[in-house]
C-alpha cells in the first residue's frame, strides 16, 4: 500500500466507543460487532465481509425492531423506515457489478461509519433512553424482576 493511500484510509477506521453505548448490552454488543466488521472490510476479502456484514445488519436489524416492538416504543415506525433507508441506500452501493477497487472499499467503509455513528447516536441512542425511562424504575424491586423478565422476553 502506499503512503498517500494510508493517509486517505486512517479517518474511515473507526474502533468502537464507550460513548456509543445505547444501555442494552444486547444491542451495544450488536453494535459494536458491527463495526468490527466495517474495519475489516479489506480489498482482498471485501466481497466476504460484504456479506456477513449483510447477514449481520439483517439480524441486528430485526433483534433492534424486536426489542422495539415488545416494549411498546413509540417511535417504531419511524425507526423502521429508517432501516428500510439504509437497506436501499446499501443496495443502490451494490448494485454496480464492476468490481471492487481500494477506492470502492474505503466509500463503503466511510458510508458505513458515517450512518452508524450518526445512526446510533440520534435514533438508536433515543430509544436507549427511552428504554431506560420506561423500563426500568430502579428503586423498586419488582421492577427490577420485572426488568428481568422483560429483558428474557426481548433476547431470551
Ligand atoms: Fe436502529
Amino acid at each position: 500500500m502506499t503512503a498517500a493511500l494510508a493517509v486517505h484510509k486512517a479517518p474511515f477506521a473507526v474502533e468502537w466507543r464507550e460513548g456509543f453505548r445505547i444501555g442494552i448490552d444486547q444491542l451495544d454488543r450488536e453494535h459494536r460487532h458491527l463495526f468490527t466488521l466495517v474495519l475489516a472490510l479489506d480489498l482482498g476479502t471485501v466481497e466476504q465481509t460484504v456479506e456477513q456484514l449483510l447477514d449481520y445488519v439483517v439480524t441486528h436489524f430485526s433483534n433492534e425492531q424486536e426489542a422495539m416492538e415488545s416494549s411498546g416504543y413509540p417511535a417504531l415506525e419511524q425507526h423502521l423506515r429508517l432501516h428500510e433507508q439504509f437497506a436501499s441506500r446499501i443496495a443502490d452501493f451494490l448494485m454496480p457489478a464492476n468490481g471492487w477497487t481500494e477506492e470502492r472499499v474505503q466509500d463503503l467503509r466511510r458510508f458505513l461509519n458515517k450512518w452508524l455513528i450518526s445512526h446510533i447516536m440520534t435514533h438508536d441512542m433515543r430509544f436507549g433512553k427511552w428504554f431506560a425511562a420506561h423500563n426500568l424504575p430502579a428503586s423498586d424491586a419488582d421492577a427490577s424482576a420485572g426488568r428481568a423478565g422483560l429483558i428474557g422476553r426481548l433476547f431470551g
